[in-house]
């Protein structure tokens, strides 16, 4: 079975907008369907222009969105903390006194994997509601060996429940436990790395990450789980310069590191080193906003070295309680002065690079047949906007999905 879509202005995001006026797309219906044919309409071959179409009153076709770093498998919330930042406290410090990712650990340890489920499929619903066809999933808030598994078991059943591919990866290295208290070597040796081994034997881990931070894990103990990771074959990426510069993008970039992450404090030599394994840049305006940081990442120094950019929610329960991505491409515009262009690139063409996946992200025969149609007529105004929720409709995998 096939369908032809016509009446629509195309994005293609091959290298940048790629606009195609009038464009046609035949996509299969099959399971996980592919974009068979796509083009000018006036070119639509003879064989295909007997297929009843599905006319889009000259809307916006895009790839699905991918968004490509977030955290929404966790229990309980962080408004309190919110309320303390708002009164000087910073998220450093709230982390330091024991709350911060710890207090969502305590919460997360406390819930099945059921309610997992349950709690993060309101956060993923309003990612879809705006555009995605594409969702990773970080677990890191259980900190032990089992509690790790839950996450990731939980960010898995997600992808069953809703037309959406879920990607997860295995960030236990993402905070030290109370238990753990100055004992971080012990944590990488007793928790990070036998629960990668665990996880990766379940078939549960498509990346590994880390938080290399002054309050969380050093690049030595990062290189660590990343050799491990290597030899069990998985890509890794980072979360690097994010409130100071040790140095984490330049590390991931030595792993070939599919991404590296945040990147406020992003040298010129990380970015020099970024450049040269072609590591993708996720800029994450939400956390950015929510800390009310003042560094912004260095967007102009890494567009001239040609380091890609993706963009992101990094939707989390402390720095980034967001579920939009057309959101992050405002904020990534509006405050890190990335054009319009380069934030869609980031939340398709990018993104996808960001995650390894190279059967998506743009509009071209033999990619996934996932789509955004958009109440919208140029792509600009899904960053113009500001919680516009211009979503049309999707086709994920060819089929259609209001
Ligand atoms: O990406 N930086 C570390 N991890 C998350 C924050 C997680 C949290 O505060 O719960 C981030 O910003
Ligand atoms: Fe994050």
């Amino acid at each position: 079975m096939a369908i032809l879509l016509t009446d629509l202005t195309a994005a293609t995001m091959r290298g940048g907008y790629g606009l195609i006026p009038d464009a046609a797309i035949v996509m299969d219906t099959v399971m996980d369907g592919a974009i068979t044919w796509f083009g000018p309409r006036a070119d639509l071959p003879a064989a295909y222009r007997a297929l009843p179409d599905t006319a889009l009153g000259g809307r916006l076709v895009t790839p699905a969105l991918i968004d490509c770093h977030t955290h929404i498998t966790f229990a309980g919330n962080r408004a309190s903390e919110f309320e303390l930042r708002l009164q000087g406290a910073s998220y450093e410090e709230i982390a330091r006194a024991g709350g911060g990712i710890l207090s969502t650990v305590t919460a997360t340890r406390a819930a099945t994997e059921e309610a997992l489920v349950s709690a993060a499929l309101p956060r993923l619903d309003a990612i879809i509601a705006d555009g995605a066809g594409t969702v990773e999933v970080k677990s890191g808030y259980g900190l032990t060996v089992a509690d790790e598994l839950k996450l990731l078991r939980a960010a898995r059943r997600l992808g069953t429940l809703r037309r959406v591919t879920i990607t997860t990866t295995h960030l236990a290295a993402h905070a030290i436990p109370p238990d753990y208290a100055g004992r971080a070597d012990a944590y990488i040796d007793e928790v990070a790395i036998p629960s990668l081994s665990a996880a990766h034997a379940e078939g549960l881990v498509d990346a590994v990450d880390a938080f290399c931070e002054g309050i969380a894990f050093s690049p030595a103990q990062v290189e660590r789980l990343f050799r491990h990771a290597k030899s069990l074959g998985l890509p890794v990426k980072l979360h690097a310069e994010q409130l100071s510069d040790l140095g984490g993008a330049a590390l991931a970039a030595r792993y070939d590191a599919v991404s590296a992450d945040h990147l406020e404090y992003l040298s010129p030599e990380g970015i020099a080193a970024m450049a040269k394994a072609g590591t993708v840049a996720v800029i994450l305006p939400g956390a950015f906003y929510t800390l009310r940081e003042t560094q912004a990442p260095p967007i102009a120094a890494l567009r001239a070295a040609g380091v890609a950019m993706a963009v992101a929610t990094d939707c989390n329960p402390g720095s980034s309680p967001m579920t939009s991505l057309p959101l992050a491409m405002n904020m990534a515009c509006t405050l890190f002065r990335m054009t319009p262009e380069e934030a869609l690139l980031g939340t398709t063409a990018h993104a996808a690079r960001a995650l390894g996946l190279t059967d998506r992200g743009t509009l071209a025969a033999g990619q996934r047949a996932d789509l955004a149609v958009w109440d919208a007529a140029h792509p600009a105004e899904l960053s113009y906007r500001i919680g516009a929720r211009a979503l049309h409709a999707r086709y994920i995998g060819g089929r259609f999905d209001a």
